[in-house]
């Protein structure tokens, strides 16, 4: 904003988001607003185009599942941001504004209506929208209504234009007639009041259509047929204003969305995607150069991949960051985890509950690591778990090696040191201790600490051997 000259643009903006709505037509028990589009709640995209805005404040309509609403728009938004506004009852889209009413209708400020299924609707579009609205014939607008052009406007409610091509008034689909179902520009469902008109006008809205619902739809026509000015300003982008509906929809746009992130990665940062259709890329994921993703890997929340990494097929990475160079092979899950640089990982490894890996670490196929950080150079390469365990340097985790951390009430953590063998198949009974340069014979049940530099062996295990080496304790 701030191009304009008209006196409109110092009113100050405030934002009314409807979300009350069930969506009966996702044929959900979940409120439409709530399903994801990009890993996230659609109506937090349309609380973070709000944002971007800097309104005074953003008032959201919630209703159906009201509570879930409210935390996840306060997942987005800070709490002096927002207020909600009940609609009891879902009577329709001019009914839910009129949700606000107490709270707006004597306010001098410009209100920007959106809605909560409305999602790729871009803030660089609403302040365009914005601005069109105050520089209306020089003096501004009593409401402006954002339009586009659509191959199959079906659904939509249509924007019906008079004399000169002005604007006359929106009809809804199901209530229009042949000819007004060709019409093919739509109501985004987006528009900018002069508030006070819009509460004044609102309370004339009758309920007498195809859906027995108060139309928010009326009111431009209303306002218009006052005598007050309607402007339209017509997009060209249709897909930012496509609405979410239905299931069909909503895949539509998860499509486009993350063709839009996959491609965005390959051109502007360099990251090779072996199937490009057949993989899901967070849009708040970060991919370093030249890293190659293969099919079917899916990449979501803020995770973070470095430079020249290689996620080989099937692999989820979530809210996980890896380092350069690392390789995750087939078929892993890595959650809430740190991978460090030139790891390997996998094939069919879980790193999980900040799991981390320092450098030129290896965990290898079927190894589970939860809340366990393995030290530099140490490998775990075969049929093992290890949960809240500390392992150090330069150490070998045996096939089969269990950290037995839960006594059925607690959980207790593991140390293993640098430099340690521990042998195939041995238990570790946490809490224990394995100090630097130990060695586990295969089988042990390990119930004390080992101490440095010795060998246990046994059920449970006993010392049987101290090493004269300096094979890695603290010298
Ligand atoms: C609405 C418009 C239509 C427009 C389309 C654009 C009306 C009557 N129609 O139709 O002209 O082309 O959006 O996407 O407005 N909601 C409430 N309370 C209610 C009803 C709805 O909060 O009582 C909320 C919904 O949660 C949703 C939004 O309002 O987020 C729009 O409602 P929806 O039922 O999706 O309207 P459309 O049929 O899409
Ligand atoms: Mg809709």
């Amino acid at each position: 904003m701030g191009m304009s000259v008209s006196q409109g643009e110092h009113t100050p903006l405030d934002v009314l988001i409807l979300a009350a709505g069930l969506g009966t037509r996702m044929r959900s028990s979940i409120a439409k607003v709530l399903h994801q589009l990009d890993g996230r709640p659609l109506i937090n995209h349309v609380c973070r185009t709000a944002a971007a805005l800097a309104p005074q404040k953003i008032y959201v309509v919630v209703g159906h599942q009201g509570e879930d609403v409210q935390s996840a728009v306060l997942s987005e938004l800070y709490e002096e941001q927002v207020e909600f506004v009940w609609q009891h009852k879902q009577l329709g889209t001019g009914d839910a504004v009129n949700a606000a009413r107490e709270l707006l209708q004597g306010s001098e400020s410009t209100l920007l209506v959106l809605s909560g299924d409305v999602p790729m609707v871009r803030p660089e579009t609403l302040a365009a929208l914005i601005q069109h609205h105050h520089a209306h014939r020089g003096r501004g607008a009593a409401c402006t209504v954002l339009t586009v052009k659509l191959k199959d406007p079906s659904g939509y409610g249509r924007v019906v234009r008079g004399d000169e091509g002005l604007f006359e008034r929106i009809v809804e689909q199901k209530d229009a007639t042949d000819d007004e179902r060709s019409i093919d520009e739509i109501n985004a469902g987006i528009y900018c009041f002069q508030t006070e008109k819009l509460f004044a006008t609102l309370s004339k809205v009758q309920n007498e259509n195809a859906q027995g619902e108060y139309y928010l739809t009326d009111v431009p026509g209303l306002l218009k047929a006052e005598g007050e000015d309607v402007a339209i300003y017509k997009h060209g982008e249709s897909r930012e204003i496509e609405g979410v509906n239905n299931r069909v929809q909503l895949a539509d746009l998860e499509r486009i969305v993350n063709r839009a992130t996959i491609s965005k990665m390959m051109l502007d940062y360099g990251v090779s995607f072996i199937d490009s259709k057949n993989c899901r890329i967070s849009s708040e994921a970060r991919i370093g150069r030249d890293t190659i993703i293969h099919p079917g890997v899916t990449i979501e929340g803020k995770s973070e991949i470095g430079d020249g990494c290689e996620i080989r097929a099937g692999t989820r990475i979530t809210d996980s960051k890896i380092g350069y160079g690392s390789t995750i092979l087939d078929n892993c899950l890595v959650i809430n985890a740190e991978v460090g640089r030139n790891c390997t990982v996998g094939p069919m490894a879980h790193l999980r509950g900040h799991a981390v890996m320092a450098e030129n670490a290896k965990v290898g196929n079927f190894v589970e690591l939860k809340n366990t950080k393995l030290g530099a150079g140490s490998k775990a390469s075969h049929l093992t778990y290890l949960g809240d365990a500390t392992i150090g340097e330069k150490t070998n985790i045996g096939a089969g090696t269990i950290t037995c951390n839960y006594d059925g009430k607690n959980k207790h953590p593991t140390e293993i040191g640098n430099n340690v063998k521990i042998g195939s198949d041995t238990m570790l009974v946490a809490p224990v201790k394995v100090g630097d340069g130990a060695v586990t014979a295969a089988g042990s049940v390990v119930i004390e600490d080992v101490p440095a530099d010795s060998l246990v062996a046994g059920v449970p295990a006993k010392v049987k051997k101290k090493f004269e080496s300096d094979s890695g304790s603290g010298s």
